[in-house]
């Protein structure tokens, strides 16, 4: 039995996996995503031998410091995108301010907001990498979207997606009718579907968390920690920790197999690590959609107003009973 014939374009258009009433536009869009993701992807093949690794000296909007290879994925996405003809502004982790297409430029009606590069600690290591895309349309007339229209709740996302550069590069994504999964064969440089219909199991037996924070964590978040960590009564097994430190990675095995990935609130530091625009919500939208749950611990993360773009949030994510089951520790019922 050879692959699956069924391209990522092919399906988009024969399966209307695409927002309502846009279906070629939509396609065209994922296409271009999907050579980000190629590109990305193949300097990250050879990242070891052509002087890649490391940092590049700056510090980026977050007060993280950049490496070259985020530097390297934010301008993959700025130079495929900006004259696509596809999108109207453009905003990523990596930049301070969106980038906003001249008037005399190509324009779509789309608005991306990423993270280039997601898990960049495990750039020099050979560990796996992301690219988180969350997609929004520009419904106002005339003119361009202002910054304030690119600051909206995760519930106005029109698509969201990411990229896995792992042992394959796959790409799932979501416009609002299911998740799709699409692993990229190098060999016919297409992405071909692997994955349909992606459901999470309503419980599972994995964690995914930096418990090296622990310490830090406010008492409820401490002890759901413990309990995940006891033996349940009828296996005698607790959940097992897998944590890479690459949020896509984490949260990929949990969409697949189940279980709980959080980052959550500190006490000194309540609002966590995690983007909101950039990568809670476009992961909360994928997750939601394969029947699972995202949660800052007292509220949804879909429903959550931005007040910045770079507005950082608590995140709970992944099937439905280990999420309802943290907020019951984090809001103090457990
Ligand atoms: P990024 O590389 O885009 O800054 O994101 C890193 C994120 C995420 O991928 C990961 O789950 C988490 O930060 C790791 O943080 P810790 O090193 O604090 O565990
Ligand atoms: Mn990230
Ligand atoms: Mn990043």
């Amino acid at each position: 039995m050879g692959p699956s014939p069924v391209t990522l374009t092919r399906f988009i258009l024969e399966k209307q996996a695409a927002p309502p009433g846009a279906t070629a536009e939509f396609s065209a869009l994922m296409a271009q995503i999907g050579l980000v993701g190629k590109m990305i992807a193949q300097v990250l093949r050879r990242a070891g031998l052509v002087n890649v690794l490391g940092v590049t000296g700056e510090i980026n909007v977050q007060g993280e410091a950049v490496k070259k290879l985020d530097e390297l994925a934010n301008d993959t996405f700025l130079k495929v995108f900006q004259h696509s003809g596809l999108v109207c502004a453009l905003a990523s982790e990596e930049l301070e301010k969106p980038v906003h297409l001249p008037e005399n430029w190509p324009h779509g009606r789309y608005i991306l907001l990423f993270d280039p590069l997601d898990g960049s600690s495990n750039t020099d290591v050979n560990m796996p990498l992301g690219t988180i895309v969350s997609v929004l349309r520009y419904e106002g007339t005339g003119g361009l979207p202002s910054e304030p229209e690119l600051i909206r709740k995760g519930t106005h996302q029109v698509a969201a997606g990411y990229l896995m550069y792992g042992s394959s590069t796959m790409l799932v994504f979501t416009a609002g009718q299911g998740v799709h999964g699409f692993t990229l064969d190098p060999g016919v440089g297409e992405y071909l579907l692997s994955h349909e219909n992606i459901r999470m199991p309503r419980a599972g037996k994995v964690y995914s968390a930096n418990e090296g924070n622990y310490h830090k964590w406010p008492p409820g978040t401490r002890r759901f920690m413990d309990y995940l960590k006891t033996p349940d009564k009828a296996t005698g097994r607790p959940y097992s920790a897998r944590y890479s430190g690459c949020l896509v990675a984490d949260v990929h095995r949990i969409l697949l197999d189940g279980g709980i990935y959080l980052y959550p609130g500190e006490t000194d530091k309540p609002e966590g690590k995690l983007r909101l625009l950039y990568e809670a919500n476009p992961l909360a939208m994928v997750v939601e959609q394969a029947g699972g749950q995202a949660s800052t611990g007292t509220l949804r993360i879909l429903e959550v107003e931005p007040k910045g773009l770079h507005q950082r949030v608590p995140l709970i994510i992944g099937s439905r009973e280990e999420v309802s089951l943290a907020e019951q520790f984090i809001q103090g019922m457990k």
